[in-house]
């Protein structure tokens, strides 16, 4: 890997980095449909997106167009069921995000009176908007002088600066803060938070940095660069098991509705215990992981007869109604191969 030895500072050379990333945003910068608007709300439901989905999922199935088809404006989403809200958010996961953003469209209208609030102070008060979608959307919606640091931006930080700081410790966040803030071009805060993100996201990547090309490789002090960021160690995933019925009768398949944890709301396939499923087919084993899980489904065919009785939350539904309901993805998944 070619890294150029740093010629300047960032901090010495201000207006040059600045101008650096900003004039290579401004000619090559992607065009994304979030990019095509000032809508806070439009903005908001893009950063929120793309916090656990790729920009290339996010953009490859139109999931941005489609939600704002669906919800337009707060309005829309204030008046929305939790089945509603889950159906427009199924295969992106962590749910509590779609909760939140119905959550802080209830408050934009009843404490701000429909307006967003502009500043990154104002906005971090809506529910589940933190730090960064705050400094998104004050940034990209109204050109307040706010920074991000995301997951992008923390790597291009600290390899700029060659930092072997933690980045998600205590310390490291707060200097990457610190560092993102003094960095800001306050007179152009959407084109240069713009500009650093998808530098990290084109050329400073994770593995295989593409220093060659990057717009501000002559300020960038690491000559290891695949060596940064450094990140507290891992706590070890947990593996668990999980066995799920198949079960068709007249047609309609059976599913259980959650109740507590986080995918309240969603209907699952029903789930029994190992005793439960012993004398019953195998038809098909996938593996997921979510948080600090993973898991292994196993999906069994239960021709007429239902291992234990019916659980509560357990009822029958039409293939057309399946469909409509809101399930997780590797549930969708497994019964999509079943169905063909
Ligand atoms: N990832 C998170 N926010 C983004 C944005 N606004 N543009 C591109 N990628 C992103």
């Amino acid at each position: 890997m070619l890294k150029p030895e740093p010629l300047f500072n960032a901090f010495d050379e201000l207006e040059a980095f600045q101008s650096s990333l900003v004039t290579w945003f401004a000619e090559n910068g992607q065009i994304h449909p979030w990019r095509e608007t000032v809508d806070p709300w439009a903005i908001l439901i893009s950063e929120i997106m793309l916090q656990q989905t790729t920009v290339a999922a996010v953009r490859a199935n139109r999931r941005f167009e489609k939600f704002m088809a669906e919800f337009p404006t707060v309005l829309e989403i204030q008046q929305a069921s939790e089945e509603q809200l889950l159906k427009a958010w199924e295969g992106l996961g962590y749910y509590n995000r779609v909760r939140n953003l119905q959550k802080t469209a209830i408050s934009v209208i009843e404490k701000w009176g429909g307006a967003f609030p502009t500043s990154a102070a104002d906005l971090e008060t809506l529910p589940g908007v933190g730090p960064y979608s705050a400094g998104a959307v004050a940034s990209f919606a109204f050109n307040e002088p706010a920074p991000i640091v995301d997951g992008n931006v923390a790597r291009v930080l600290s390899r700029l600066f060659n930092s072997s700081t933690e980045i998600d410790s205590t310390a490291g966040k707060k200097q990457l803060w610190k560092w993102a803030g003094d960095l800001l071009d306050r007179q152009r805060p959407r084109l240069f938070n713009s500009a650093l993100m998808e530098v990290g996201q084109i050329f400073c990547r994770p593995q295989k940095p593409d220093c060659l090309a990057c717009p501000v490789a002559k300020f960038c002090q690491t000559s290891d660069p695949e060596s940064l960021p450094r990140k507290k160690a891992k706590t070890k995933a947990i593996e668990l098991t999980e066995h799920a019925l198949f079960v068709r009768r007249a047609g309609k398949i059976l599913l259980a509705q959650e109740k507590g944890s986080r995918r309240k709301g969603f209907y699952r396939l029903p789930l029994r215990s190992l005793e439960e499923v012993a004398d019953l087919e195998l038809l098909q084993s996938s593996k997921y992981a979510i948080t600090k899980y993973r898991v292994m489904l196993h999906l069994y065919q239960a021709a007429g007869q239902i291992p234990g009785d019916l659980n509560e939350g357990e009822s029958w539904f039409t293939l057309a109604q399946v469909e409509e309901l809101p399930m997780p993805s590797p549930d969708r998944k497994a019964l999509n191969r079943i169905l063909g």
